[in-house]
């Protein structure tokens, strides 16, 4: 068993890891400043697992907090999931994104080089290959240029953590470049919740099945696919937290920096989850169609054949259970975290 910092623990991916390393018998140490998450979720995580983790309120930008954080716990690999996310604000506030996403990260892998720390694992994203790929997109095909800053700032950590590796072999990096993660815990104790009005499909359909927004917008519907709606690759929650798991046993024993896709290698339109999320939960989604969003493309879904050969890794849930578990989660949390 290992202790594990996870950086953006709070958070909605990060909340979902640190149940599953608390159940595998991992020591956790967050780290989160909760500028996009509530610390209940750390506390509920808690009461899901019985299991006790250490909570340091604090910023990856601090390296006085990081360097007191590595002198008190032992740790031994690290999580890193903090970062900014919002694809928008990304283009509004670009220097937000560079100093929290490159700068947080550099700051953290000093303070780890610092404390002879070199196991990593980085959330990176699939907005980092080139547009021109066609799906099934493979670790292989090349990177491009993200249309927006957001993505900009996964490619260059993601190049900076590979010419680290490069030039050091002490590091052992997974990038586990992520597809669309939707869904929540079974319990519906933790899940997704986003400050303000949902940029993601999945927070604004739910709201919509909740009653906090009138209908769901869909964003193009003359698309070159079977329905004319974008298609992409939803991957539940849980499944890609065990992936952080399995990435963190095959990084722990081996070096260099390495790119994994995890998805679950299919294609659904947005069409389809509307469809079929009023068929599994029987509620009803009222919906428009209204022209494409800036920026997005028609079809992005993963080959996830490496992470399964190389990682040992298998999603485990498919689409009924991505939709019942983000109804379940939004259902039993109306406000999400806010309980008011
Ligand atoms: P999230 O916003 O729920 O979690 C990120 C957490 O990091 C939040 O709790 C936030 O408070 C914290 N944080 C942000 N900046 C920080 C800083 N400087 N210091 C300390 N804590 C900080 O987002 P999420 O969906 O859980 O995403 C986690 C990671 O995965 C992010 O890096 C995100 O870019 C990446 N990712 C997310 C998706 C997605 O669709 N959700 C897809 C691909 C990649
Ligand atoms: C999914 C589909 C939309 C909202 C984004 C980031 C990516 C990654 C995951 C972090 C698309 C359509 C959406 C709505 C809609 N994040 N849609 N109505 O754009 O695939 O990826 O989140 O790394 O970097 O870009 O996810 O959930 O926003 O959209 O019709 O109200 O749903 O057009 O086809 P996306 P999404």
């Amino acid at each position: 068993m290992a202790k594990i910092l996870v950086t953006g623990g709070a958070g909605y991916i990060g909340s979902h890891t640190c149940v599953e390393l608390l159940t595998a018998g991992h020591d956790v140490v967050v780290i989160d400043n909760l500028s996009n998450s509530s610390a209940a979720s750390l506390s509920r995580a808690e009461q899901l697992t019985q299991k006790k983790l250490s909570f340091i309120e604090g910023d990856i930008r601090d390296a006085t907090v990081l360097d007191q954080l590595f002198q008190e716990h032992s740790i031994d690999a690290v999580i890193h999931f903090a970062g900014l996310k919002a694809v928008g604000e990304s283009q509004q506030i670009p220097l937000r994104y560079f100093d929290n996403n490159i700068g947080g990260t550099i700051c953290l892998i000093r303070a780890m080089q610092r404390a002879g720390v070199f196991k990593l694992v980085f959330s990176s994203s699939a907005t980092v290959y080139d547009e021109s790929n066609a799906s099934p997109l493979n670790e292989d095909m090349p990177t491009g240029m993200p249309s927006n800053n957001y993505g900009y700032t996964k490619l260059i950590v993601e190049q900076m953590l590979e010419k680290l590796a490069a030039a050091d072999d002490q590091w052992s990096i997974a990038l586990l470049r992520y597809f669309n993660p939707v869904g929540a815990h079974k319990s519906g104790r933790i899940g997704e919740d986003p400050n303000g009005i949902p940029n993601n499909l999945m927070p604004y359909l739910t709201q919509v099945a909740v009653g906090r927004r009138q209908k769901l917008s869909i964003f193009g519907n003359d698309y070159d696919t079977p329905d004319g709606t974008g298609v992409r690759d939803y991957i539940h929650v849980v499944d890609l937290a065990n992936a952080h798991l399995c990435a963190l046993n095959h990084r722990l024993k081996t070096q260099g920096c390495r790119a994994w896709n995890i998805g679950t290698g299919n294609g659904i339109s947005v069409k389809q989850i509307r469809d079929n999320f009023e068929k599994v939960n029987g509620v009803e989604i009222p919906f428009e169609y209204v022209p494409r969003r800036e920026g997005d493309v028609a079809t992005s879904f993963a080959d996830n054949a490496r992470a399964i050969a190389e990682l040992g890794w298998q999603p485990q849930y498919g689409l009924a259970d991505m939709l019942a578990d983000s109804w379940n989660w939004q259902k039993q949390n109306p406000n999400g975290f806010n309980e008011s």
